[in-house]
């Protein structure tokens, strides 16, 4: 069974990537963090990655009652602490709060801990505890027995805690304490989507070179280029912060291997020294740009060289720092221009959307323009809500556990694995006939029982850039569908990308059939399942709706194709207005070619336009898909909404094209290859 490790500050910048390498690795994971450095952001990114959960409590770490709740609710085999204040001017400042932070959250730590006997504990110390190594002859590499002598309050918590731990362990041998002293951490997460996010003016290096380079800063300030190395400027072991990540698992691995008990100290650096220019430069050549800089005097307790001796790490943990300076500059530039305010996005915010407020699966997302504002919610990767000018133009529930009635006519979800009807409930695939549930009659109808709408979707990763001057936010979900999963076959990995601007909602669809999946074809059809309505009142009547088409799948009295095209009951290529008279509930055919799996790179075709008299909205759908149900919610049924409350455009691939020879090549998707489409809701 995997074991339980609780992170303290695990929301940070060292902590939220151990948490991706102890996931990797096959541990849980219960993260404690009070945000005060960090945001929950890069908890969400670290499930994006993993995709896996991660229990998250913001708790104070001072906070006893709280965080014994914590262990009182896991099984918690072992804890890496990182939650601290770590700013070496600020701690000379306020030293008060460092040693109140930092040894008194310690403290409470540990008396949790011992409560719950729980006895194994990685710490993060620093290379700080030894002051100028250079005042001793033969200290450079720096050897863990070097003697310390912190300079600045926050060095001088680390090295009280070192002590507090070393009696404990002095009182009882059974604990098993490592002491790990990280020299220089740079870089970050090569999939650009964690990395360092320093509040205010960066003090370390890089942080502040890489926002010299996104145009943040004006240049670097060098801090004196006299002293006694090749190029006259100080030297530090850097080390890439996914190795450093890494030795928190060879350090746990090594504890668990253990008979008894243990205290013991181990540098993580490289154990090579690099000067401030060697890292500028490398920095420069990632961005692929000399950078501004100027050469000023020294910085107050700064010291020459700071370089690791790391054999002790190397050959106990059988650890060592594998990625380069070069590795680092390169995925810190990566993390900078695909987040160049790291987590922090102006116009975007959100909060839990569940009535159990710790229940941080399911959060609402809203991100806001002057006179649009679009609300996302992880349940079912859902559209929320999207008001312009004031009026709420989609169907949603204010109240989450609304969406869990079973009267919720799929009100703005994703839709999936396969959205529409599958023809009673079978289909064959490889020479395989797979049956689902049937959920409406015979027909299995938008994924099943279980379909996508009550799924927690991991993220969103939130990001903001600027394209021809417009603000453009976009947040991407994902979720692993496993094989077997509602009947279907195959590993498919789904990721509904929203991009918003200042006056529509487009959706990218992927579902990726996994390369390691168990069987050789899959079936997917995605789509979103918003209902719109620009009346400003409950009804939808009185819209008038254009289409492109006016061709619609025959279907049968099961609601299932025939295979013909025929044309719909009124012309709704012309202005038709809707009404309990005029409804639809159809597929409406964009090319009777249908589509090949991934339509992404096709054009994004104007599919339906609405207006209504009493709003002067105009509605516009656009996609790259064959086809689109339109369906004006005569069967909608729930309190608050009626029918006609709402019209959903759900582009799509022809229903039940598994079923249909000529089609189904729409909807299977062969291992490794990924299904694809997009949409596009505009209000202008
Ligand atoms: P960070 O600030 O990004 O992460 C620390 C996390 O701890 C933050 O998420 C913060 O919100 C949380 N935290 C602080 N006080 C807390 C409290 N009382 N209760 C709950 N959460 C609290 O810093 P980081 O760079 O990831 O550093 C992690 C650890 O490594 C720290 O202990 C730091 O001293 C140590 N360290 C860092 C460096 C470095 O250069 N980054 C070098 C040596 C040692
Ligand atoms: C500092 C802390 C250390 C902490 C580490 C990482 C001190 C004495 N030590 O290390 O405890 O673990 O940060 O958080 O503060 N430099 C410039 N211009 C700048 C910034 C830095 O020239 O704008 C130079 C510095 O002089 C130094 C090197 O770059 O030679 C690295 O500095 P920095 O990133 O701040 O780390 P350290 O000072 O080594």
């Amino acid at each position: 069974m995997s074991e339980y490790i609780l992170v303290t500050g695990g929301a940070g910048y060292i902590g939220s990537h151990t948490v991706i390498e102890l996931i990797n690795n096959g541990y849980k994971v219960v993260v404690v963090d009070n945000l005060c450095n960090s945001s929950y952001d890069a908890i969400a990114r670290v499930e994006f990655i993993t995709k896996q959960k991660v229990d998250f409590f913001d708790v104070d770490l001072r906070d006893l009652e709280s965080l014994n709740k914590v262990f009182d609710k896991f099984p918690i085999k072992g804890v890496i602490h990182f939650a601290a204040l770590k700013a070496v001017g600020e701690s000379t400042k306020i030293p008060l709060a460092y040693y109140d932070n930092n040894i008194g959250g310690t403290i409470t730590l540990l008396t949790a801990m011992q409560k719950h006997e729980v006895k194994t504990i990685v710490f993060s110390s620093s290379a700080t505890v030894y002051g100028d190594a250079t005042r001793f002859e033969n200290m450079i590499p720096i050897p863990e027995h070097c003697p310390n002598d912190p300079t600045n309050p926050y060095g001088k918590t680390k090295f009280m805690i070192e002590h507090i731990l070393k009696d404990i362990y002095g009182a009882d041998n059974q604990w098993q304490t490592a002491i790990l002293r990280y020299f220089n951490p740079i870089g970050a997460h090569p999939s650009g989507l964690l990395g360092e996010d320093p509040l205010g003016i960066p003090n370390n290096l890089l942080p502040y070179l890489a926002q010299v380079a996104i145009g943040r800063r004006e240049k670097l300030s060098i801090f004196g280029n006299d002293y006694d190395s090749h190029d006259g400027t100080p030297i530090r072991d850097y080390i890439h912060v996914v190795d450093l990540a890494k030795g928190h698992i060879a350090a746990l691995n090594y504890l668990k291997n253990l008979n008894g008990g243990l205290y013991r100290e181990w540098n993580l650096g490289t154990g090579n020294g690099s000067t401030v220019f060697d890292v500028y430069h490398a920095f420069c050549k990632a961005v692929g740009k000399e950078l501004p800089y100027e050469v000023v005097g020294r910085r107050g307790g700064d010291v020459l060289n700071l370089t690791a001796n790391a054999t002790r790490a190397n050959t106990e943990l059988k650890w060592e720092a594998k990625l380069t300076i070069e590795d680092a500059c390169k995925d810190l530039w990566k993390w900078t221009t695909e987040n160049p305010f790291g987590f922090n996005i102006d116009n975007y915010e959100w909060k839990v959307f569940s009535d159990d407020k710790e229940d941080y699966r399911n959060r609402l997302h809203t991100v806001k323009y002057d006179n649009f504002e679009v609300s996302f919610a992880n349940r079912g990767a859902i559209i929320q809500k999207i008001v312009k000018n004031g009026i709420n133009v989609v169907c949603g529930f204010d109240e989450p556990s609304r969406y869990i009635e079973k009267s919720n006519p799929f009100f703005g979800t994703t839709v999936g694995r396969v959205a529409n009807r599958i023809g009673h409930s079978k289909f064959e695939l490889n020479g395989k006939t797979y049956t689902l549930e049937s959920n409406e009659s015979s027909n299995t109808l938008h994924g099943g029982l279980d379909g996508y709408d009550k799924q927690y979707f991991f993220g969103p990763v939130a990001k903001q850039f600027k394209k021809d001057d417009k603000i453009i936010n976009t947040f991407e979900f994902n979720y692993v569908d496993k094989d077997g999963h509602n009947g279907f076959p195959g590993d498919v990995e789904c990721t509904i990308k929203y991009t918003v601007d200042d006056s529509s909602v487009a959706i990218e669809f992927v579902g990726e059939h996994l390369k390691d999946s168990p069987v050789e074809e899959t079936i997917i059809n995605l789509t979103n399942h918003s209902y719109f309505n620009i009346s400003n009142t409950k009804s939808t009547d009185g819209t008038v709706i254009k289409a492109i088409t006016n061709k619609q799948l025959e279907v049968n009295d099961e609601l299932l194709p025939t295979g013909k095209f025929v044309p719909t009951h009124t012309d709704i290529t012309k202005p038709t207005t809707l009404s309990a008279d005029c409804a639809f509930d159809y597929c409406f055919v964009v090319d009777g070619n249908g589509s090949g799996i991934d339509t992404r790179d096709s054009e994004l075709k104007q599919v339906i336009e609405a207006t209504h008299p009493n709003s002067n909205i105009k509605f516009i759908a656009e996609t790259t898909d064959p086809s689109f149900q339109l369906y004006t919610g005569i069967g909608i049924n729930t309190p608050g909404f009626e029918p006609r409350s709402g019209f959903c455009i759900e582009n799509a691939r022809f229903v039940d094209a598994i079923n249909h020879k000529e089609w189904a090549n729409q909807v299977i998707v062969k291992k490794g290859q990924s299904y694809g489409s997009k949409v596009k809701y505009s209000f202008v």
